[in-house]
Protein backbone atom coordinates (compact mmCIF):
# COMPACT_ATOMS: atom_id res chain seq x y z
CA UNK A 1 0.00 0.00 0.00
CA UNK A 2 1.19 3.49 -1.11
CA UNK A 3 1.90 5.97 1.85
CA UNK A 4 -1.23 7.97 0.84
CA UNK A 5 -3.39 4.74 0.93
CA UNK A 6 -2.07 4.72 4.27
CA UNK A 7 -2.98 8.40 5.21
CA UNK A 8 -6.13 8.25 3.53
CA UNK A 9 -6.93 5.14 5.83
CA UNK A 10 -6.24 7.46 8.53
CA UNK A 11 -8.33 10.31 7.69
CA UNK A 12 -11.13 7.84 7.42
CA UNK A 13 -11.19 6.43 10.41
CA UNK A 14 -10.82 9.69 11.97
CA UNK A 15 -13.76 11.54 9.76
CA UNK A 16 -15.88 8.69 8.92
CA UNK A 17 -17.03 7.64 5.65
CA UNK A 18 -18.93 10.28 4.02
CA UNK A 19 -16.80 11.39 0.91
CA UNK A 20 -16.18 15.29 0.45
CA UNK A 21 -17.13 16.34 -2.91
CA UNK A 22 -13.99 18.83 -3.02
CA UNK A 23 -10.43 19.00 -1.77
CA UNK A 24 -9.91 22.44 -1.15
CA UNK A 25 -5.74 24.09 -0.40
CA UNK A 26 -6.10 27.16 1.39
CA UNK A 27 -3.29 30.18 -0.03
CA UNK A 28 -1.59 32.62 1.65
CA UNK A 29 -3.78 34.37 4.21
CA UNK A 30 -7.20 32.46 2.87
CA UNK A 31 -7.18 29.82 5.92
CA UNK A 32 -10.69 31.93 7.29
CA UNK A 33 -12.83 29.85 4.87
CA UNK A 34 -11.88 27.08 7.66
CA UNK A 35 -14.29 29.20 10.37
CA UNK A 36 -17.09 28.19 7.99
CA UNK A 37 -16.99 24.50 8.13
CA UNK A 38 -19.30 22.71 10.41
CA UNK A 39 -18.65 19.62 12.28
CA UNK A 40 -15.03 19.95 11.75
CA UNK A 41 -12.89 17.68 12.26
CA UNK A 42 -9.43 18.64 12.32
CA UNK A 43 -6.20 16.32 11.66
CA UNK A 44 -2.67 18.10 12.18
CA UNK A 45 -0.58 17.13 8.74
CA UNK A 46 2.34 15.47 11.47
CA UNK A 47 -0.67 12.62 12.44
CA UNK A 48 -0.65 11.98 8.53
CA UNK A 49 2.10 9.31 6.93
CA UNK A 50 4.26 11.41 4.28
CA UNK A 51 2.50 14.36 4.74
CA UNK A 52 5.41 17.57 4.66
CA UNK A 53 5.39 20.12 7.09
CA UNK A 54 4.85 23.82 6.07
CA UNK A 55 7.46 26.22 7.47
CA UNK A 56 5.87 29.42 6.12
CA UNK A 57 4.53 32.10 8.24
CA UNK A 58 0.03 32.02 7.83
CA UNK A 59 0.11 28.56 6.46
CA UNK A 60 -0.89 26.16 9.71
CA UNK A 61 -0.51 22.70 7.94
CA UNK A 62 -3.74 20.54 8.90
CA UNK A 63 -6.70 19.14 7.12
CA UNK A 64 -9.88 19.31 7.91
CA UNK A 65 -13.01 17.63 6.85
CA UNK A 66 -16.36 18.63 7.60
CA UNK A 67 -19.63 20.95 5.90
CA UNK A 68 -19.44 23.59 4.27
CA UNK A 69 -22.84 25.20 2.73
CA UNK A 70 -23.83 21.99 3.03
CA UNK A 71 -21.45 20.24 1.19
CA UNK A 72 -18.51 17.66 2.48
CA UNK A 73 -14.89 19.17 1.86
CA UNK A 74 -11.57 18.37 2.89
CA UNK A 75 -9.51 21.94 3.57
CA UNK A 76 -6.04 21.60 3.45
CA UNK A 77 -4.57 24.52 5.44
CA UNK A 78 -0.50 25.03 5.27
CA UNK A 79 0.08 23.52 1.82
CA UNK A 80 4.26 22.91 1.06
CA UNK A 81 5.66 24.90 -1.69
CA UNK A 82 8.80 24.36 -4.54
CA UNK A 83 10.72 27.47 -2.89
CA UNK A 84 11.04 25.55 0.89
CA UNK A 85 13.22 22.49 -0.20
CA UNK A 86 13.22 22.74 -3.84
CA UNK A 87 10.97 19.71 -4.19
CA UNK A 88 8.30 20.13 -6.66
CA UNK A 89 6.57 17.20 -5.61
CA UNK A 90 5.75 18.22 -2.06
CA UNK A 91 2.23 18.15 -2.28
CA UNK A 92 2.56 14.82 -3.56
CA UNK A 93 1.27 12.94 -0.70
CA UNK A 94 -1.69 15.03 -0.05
CA UNK A 95 -2.95 15.13 -3.18
CA UNK A 96 -2.89 11.69 -3.93
CA UNK A 97 -4.38 11.12 -0.31
CA UNK A 98 -7.28 13.45 -1.42
CA UNK A 99 -7.43 11.25 -4.42
CA UNK A 100 -7.45 7.60 -2.64
CA UNK A 101 -10.48 9.03 -0.25
CA UNK A 102 -12.21 9.10 -3.75
CA UNK A 103 -12.23 12.74 -4.32
CA UNK A 104 -12.54 14.09 -7.62
CA UNK A 105 -12.58 17.67 -7.58
CA UNK A 106 -9.62 19.99 -5.99
CA UNK A 107 -10.15 23.73 -5.50
CA UNK A 108 -7.15 25.25 -5.56
CA UNK A 109 -6.35 28.98 -3.86
CA UNK A 110 -3.36 31.04 -4.24
CA UNK A 111 -2.29 34.67 -3.61
CA UNK A 112 -0.54 36.10 -7.01
CA UNK A 113 0.77 39.64 -8.47
CA UNK A 114 -1.31 40.39 -11.64
CA UNK A 115 0.19 41.72 -14.80
CA UNK A 116 -2.59 43.49 -15.79
CA UNK A 117 -2.71 46.91 -14.21
CA UNK A 118 -6.89 46.22 -14.71
CA UNK A 119 -7.00 43.48 -12.21
CA UNK A 120 -5.38 45.34 -9.00
CA UNK A 121 -5.03 43.99 -5.35
CA UNK A 122 -8.36 42.53 -4.25
CA UNK A 123 -9.32 40.99 -7.61
CA UNK A 124 -9.91 37.04 -8.07
CA UNK A 125 -9.00 35.22 -11.41
CA UNK A 126 -10.05 31.78 -12.28
CA UNK A 127 -7.07 29.92 -14.15
CA UNK A 128 -7.88 28.91 -17.00
CA UNK A 129 -4.49 27.68 -18.22
CA UNK A 130 -0.85 27.90 -16.75
CA UNK A 131 2.81 28.58 -17.73
CA UNK A 132 5.11 26.35 -15.96
CA UNK A 133 8.27 28.80 -16.37
CA UNK A 134 9.95 26.82 -13.01
CA UNK A 135 9.95 24.22 -15.63
CA UNK A 136 10.08 21.68 -12.92
CA UNK A 137 7.48 18.65 -12.72
CA UNK A 138 6.47 16.74 -10.06
CA UNK A 139 6.12 14.12 -11.56
CA UNK A 140 9.56 13.24 -12.87
CA UNK A 141 11.13 10.07 -11.48
CA UNK A 142 7.21 8.63 -11.54
CA UNK A 143 7.97 4.70 -12.21
CA UNK A 144 5.38 4.12 -14.90
CA UNK A 145 3.92 5.75 -18.57
CA UNK A 146 1.14 7.33 -16.43
CA UNK A 147 3.44 10.34 -16.34
CA UNK A 148 2.67 11.07 -19.78
CA UNK A 149 -0.53 12.96 -18.94
CA UNK A 150 -2.46 15.81 -21.36
CA UNK A 151 -2.08 19.45 -19.81
CA UNK A 152 -4.84 20.93 -22.75
CA UNK A 153 -7.97 21.77 -20.18
CA UNK A 154 -6.31 20.84 -16.95
CA UNK A 155 -8.47 23.90 -15.13
CA UNK A 156 -11.47 22.05 -15.49
CA UNK A 157 -14.31 24.09 -17.75
CA UNK A 158 -16.96 22.75 -16.09
CA UNK A 159 -15.79 23.83 -12.90
CA UNK A 160 -14.95 27.08 -14.38
CA UNK A 161 -18.27 28.20 -15.34
CA UNK A 162 -19.69 26.63 -11.55
CA UNK A 163 -17.35 29.48 -10.64
CA UNK A 164 -18.75 32.10 -12.43
CA UNK A 165 -21.81 31.24 -12.21
CA UNK A 166 -21.41 31.73 -8.56
CA UNK A 167 -19.47 35.09 -8.67
CA UNK A 168 -22.13 36.26 -10.74
CA UNK A 169 -24.64 35.00 -8.44
CA UNK A 170 -23.06 36.68 -5.46
CA UNK A 171 -22.40 40.04 -7.15
CA UNK A 172 -18.21 39.02 -7.39
CA UNK A 173 -16.26 39.99 -10.58
CA UNK A 174 -14.18 36.85 -11.22
CA UNK A 175 -11.62 37.60 -13.87
CA UNK A 176 -10.16 34.34 -16.02
CA UNK A 177 -6.55 34.52 -16.85
CA UNK A 178 -3.35 32.28 -17.05
CA UNK A 179 -0.77 31.92 -14.13
CA UNK A 180 2.66 31.54 -14.70
CA UNK A 181 4.82 29.76 -11.94
CA UNK A 182 7.99 31.06 -10.51
CA UNK A 183 9.70 29.15 -7.96
CA UNK A 184 9.99 31.76 -5.22
CA UNK A 185 11.11 32.70 -2.35
CA UNK A 186 12.41 35.78 -4.08
CA UNK A 187 10.06 37.88 -6.02
CA UNK A 188 10.56 38.44 -9.84
CA UNK A 189 12.47 41.24 -11.24
CA UNK A 190 10.50 43.23 -13.19
CA UNK A 191 12.48 42.24 -16.43
CA UNK A 192 10.88 38.74 -15.82
CA UNK A 193 7.69 40.22 -15.29
CA UNK A 194 7.99 41.95 -18.75
CA UNK A 195 8.66 39.06 -20.33
CA UNK A 196 6.28 36.90 -19.17
CA UNK A 197 3.68 39.34 -19.91
CA UNK A 198 4.79 38.80 -23.52
CA UNK A 199 4.33 35.14 -22.64
CA UNK A 200 0.70 35.80 -21.96
CA UNK A 201 0.85 35.63 -18.38
CA UNK A 202 -2.03 37.27 -16.77
CA UNK A 203 -0.54 36.52 -12.88
CA UNK A 204 2.25 35.13 -11.41
CA UNK A 205 2.97 32.92 -8.02
CA UNK A 206 4.96 30.98 -6.15
CA UNK A 207 2.64 27.51 -5.84
CA UNK A 208 -0.56 25.58 -7.48
CA UNK A 209 1.39 24.60 -10.67
CA UNK A 210 2.70 21.31 -9.26
CA UNK A 211 -0.48 20.21 -7.50
CA UNK A 212 -1.98 20.81 -10.61
CA UNK A 213 -0.18 18.26 -12.47
CA UNK A 214 -0.57 16.21 -8.95
CA UNK A 215 -4.06 16.30 -9.46
CA UNK A 216 -4.34 16.09 -13.16
CA UNK A 217 -2.30 12.39 -13.01
CA UNK A 218 -4.27 11.43 -9.85
CA UNK A 219 -7.46 11.89 -12.27
CA UNK A 220 -8.92 14.81 -10.31
CA UNK A 221 -10.66 17.57 -11.89
CA UNK A 222 -9.23 20.87 -11.00
CA UNK A 223 -10.72 24.40 -10.44
CA UNK A 224 -8.23 27.21 -9.16
CA UNK A 225 -8.71 30.90 -7.82
CA UNK A 226 -5.80 33.59 -7.70
CA UNK A 227 -6.28 36.39 -5.15
CA UNK A 228 -4.81 38.99 -6.80
CA UNK A 229 -3.17 40.61 -3.20
CA UNK A 230 -0.24 43.31 -5.64
CA UNK A 231 0.25 44.64 -9.20
CA UNK A 232 3.73 42.05 -10.39
CA UNK A 233 7.20 43.44 -9.77
CA UNK A 234 7.63 46.55 -11.88
CA UNK A 235 3.58 47.94 -11.47
CA UNK A 236 3.65 48.81 -8.08
CA UNK A 237 5.46 51.91 -5.75
CA UNK A 238 5.53 49.31 -3.17
CA UNK A 239 8.23 46.77 -2.59
CA UNK A 240 6.95 43.14 -3.23
CA UNK A 241 6.54 41.53 0.18
CA UNK A 242 4.89 38.05 2.25
CA UNK A 243 3.67 40.66 4.47
CA UNK A 244 1.84 42.43 1.98
CA UNK A 245 0.52 39.43 0.32
CA UNK A 246 -1.18 38.45 3.82
CA UNK A 247 -2.62 41.76 4.19
CA UNK A 248 -3.86 42.42 0.65
CA UNK A 249 -5.29 38.16 0.86
CA UNK A 250 -6.91 39.11 4.04
CA UNK A 251 -8.79 42.29 2.67
CA UNK A 252 -9.97 39.66 -0.06
CA UNK A 253 -10.33 36.81 2.44
CA UNK A 254 -14.62 37.66 2.35
CA UNK A 255 -15.21 37.39 -1.31
CA UNK A 256 -13.12 34.27 -1.63
CA UNK A 257 -14.83 32.59 1.23
CA UNK A 258 -18.10 33.18 -0.23
CA UNK A 259 -17.20 32.22 -3.11
CA UNK A 260 -15.51 29.04 -2.46
CA UNK A 261 -18.17 28.40 -0.14
CA UNK A 262 -20.95 28.47 -2.88
CA UNK A 263 -18.68 26.61 -4.90
CA UNK A 264 -18.74 23.69 -2.91
CA UNK A 265 -22.14 24.26 -2.63
CA UNK A 266 -22.82 23.79 -5.96
CA UNK A 267 -20.99 21.07 -6.23
CA UNK A 268 -22.71 19.24 -3.61
N1 LIG B 1 4.88 37.12 -7.27
C1 LIG B 1 4.93 35.84 -6.85
N2 LIG B 1 4.14 35.36 -5.89
C2 LIG B 1 3.26 36.19 -5.32
C3 LIG B 1 3.17 37.53 -5.70
C4 LIG B 1 4.03 38.03 -6.74
O1 LIG B 1 3.99 39.20 -7.13
N3 LIG B 1 2.20 38.10 -4.93
C5 LIG B 1 1.73 37.11 -4.12
N4 LIG B 1 2.37 35.96 -4.36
Amino acid sequence: MAVWDDAAKVLKDKAGAEMPVAGIVLGSGLGTLAEDVVDPITIPFSDLPGFPVSTVSGHAGSIMIGTLRGARVALLAGRSHYYERGDASAMAVPVRTLASLGIEVLALSNAAGSTQRHMGPGSLMALNDHINFRGQDPLIGYPDDSRFIDMSNAYDPDLRAKLHSVAQAQGTKLNEGVYAWFSGPSFETPAEIRAITMLGADAVGMSTVPETILARHAGMRVAAVSVITNLAAGMQAEALSHDQTKRESAKAAERFKNLFAGFAEALA
